[in-house]
């Protein structure tokens, strides 16, 4: 019996045109390309240009995964933008997306659940769609992270970056289950908050704030946190991990990447890692690294796809998928 389901009709992606290398990054703190690179596998990242907002970015790589689903802004009645650094502290930068695109009906608004987002966001949508209550959804994750990194912190700054991704989803009638979106788990834990946190905000120092982390402890919980969320998506569903045809993580850190997929006994293979051209780009990456391995024709149409992510908070989550 078929029922209304979120199907991915389409993916895409944008990076700003500034990419900085690791030897760059050496002359702003004492780090090196060697560091940097045998201990999070990044070796480039990229850098909003001055001026360039969120919603810029968000906006960009929406108009991509729309043309590539074939839908115009007429036919978007939902976007959820996944993002901690939003244009202003309001409105939502998904407002300004909606404007952007040139979208005049539906609503749109913010998630924030740090690099955990695309995951939230993407459940949230889902369950809208399914409920029968809007039919076309734009997801996106989108950050201009850079700007909230103390540049004097060789312990956070070399691990970031900016960028933006989006799928749009359909609600249509299908298999539950078996097509289009197929399960979330989504968990928070706001007694971790001070491991990874900035250290402003509006209602606390009137100020933005910088990123401050515990790394080692980060490290350890995102493994083990991870490897739960999948652990429950995977045991709702009627799938078993070794039919997992690709592995999508939120593109922390590669020994994060290479820890989980040797917990989960996921194939090396399986697993898309761009954390070494784009760096963390918190709620983006999950997107950005998606639509990456669709247009490089890794990932094709019907392919049971697995992503995960854990963030501040903490956060932490995974969904499972066909595309
Ligand atoms: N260059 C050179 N040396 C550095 C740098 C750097 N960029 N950063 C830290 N160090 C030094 C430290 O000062 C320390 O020196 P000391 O021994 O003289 O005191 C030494 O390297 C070891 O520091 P640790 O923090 O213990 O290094 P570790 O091996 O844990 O690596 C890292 C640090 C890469 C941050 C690691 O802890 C990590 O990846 N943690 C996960 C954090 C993460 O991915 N956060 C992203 C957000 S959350 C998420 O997305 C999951």
């Amino acid at each position: 019996m078929t029922q209304l389901i979120s199907r991915m009709i389409g993916t895409g992606s944008y990076l700003p045109a500034r990419k900085m290398t690791n030897d760059e990054m050496s002359e702003i703190v004492e780090t090196s390309d060697a560091w940097i690179t045998e201990r999070t596998g990044i070796k480039t990242r990229y850098i909003a240009a001055e001026g360039e907002l969120t919603s810029d970015i968000a906006a960009k790589a929406a108009q991509h995964a729309m043309d590539r689903a074939g839908v115009i802004a007429d036919d978007i009645d939902l976007i959820i933008v996944a993002t901690t650094t939003p244009d202003k502290t309001f409105p939502a930068t998904a407002t300004s997306v909606q404007a952007k695109l040139g979208v005049d009906r539906g609503a749109a608004f913010d998630i924030q659940a740090v690099c955990s987002g695309f995951v939230f966001a993407l459940s949230t949508a889902d369950n809208f769609l399914k409920a029968g209550q809007f039919t076309t959804a734009l997801v996106i994750g989108a950050e201009t992270f850079t700007r909230i990194l103390d540049w004097t912190d060789r312990g956070t700054c070399v691990l970031f970056g900016d960028g933006g991704g989006a799928v749009v989803l359909r609600a249509e009638q299908g298999e539950a289950g078996q097509e289009g979106l197929i399960g979330h788990h989504i968990r928070s834990d706001g007694r971790k908050s001070d491991m990874l946190h900035v250290d402003g905000g509006v209602s606390s120092t009137g100020t933005v704030g910088h990123v401050r982390m515990n790394g080692p402890q980060v490290f350890k919980h995102a493994v083990s946190n991870i490897t739960s969320a999948v652990r429950h998506v995977v045991a709702a569903s009627s799938y078993e991990v070794e039919d997992i045809d690709w592995f999508v993580p939120h593109q922390a850190n590669q020994r994060i990447l290479d820890g989980v997929a040797k917990k989960l006994k996921i194939d090396e293979t399986k697993v898309v890692s761009t954390v070494s051209q784009h760096g963390n780009t918190s709620a983006a990456s999950i997107p950005l690294a998606l639509d990456t391995a669709i247009r490089d024709g890794r990932i094709n149409s019907g392919q049971l796809v697995l992503i995960e992510a854990m963030g501040g908070g903490f956060t932490w989550g995974a969904s499972l998928f066909r595309v």
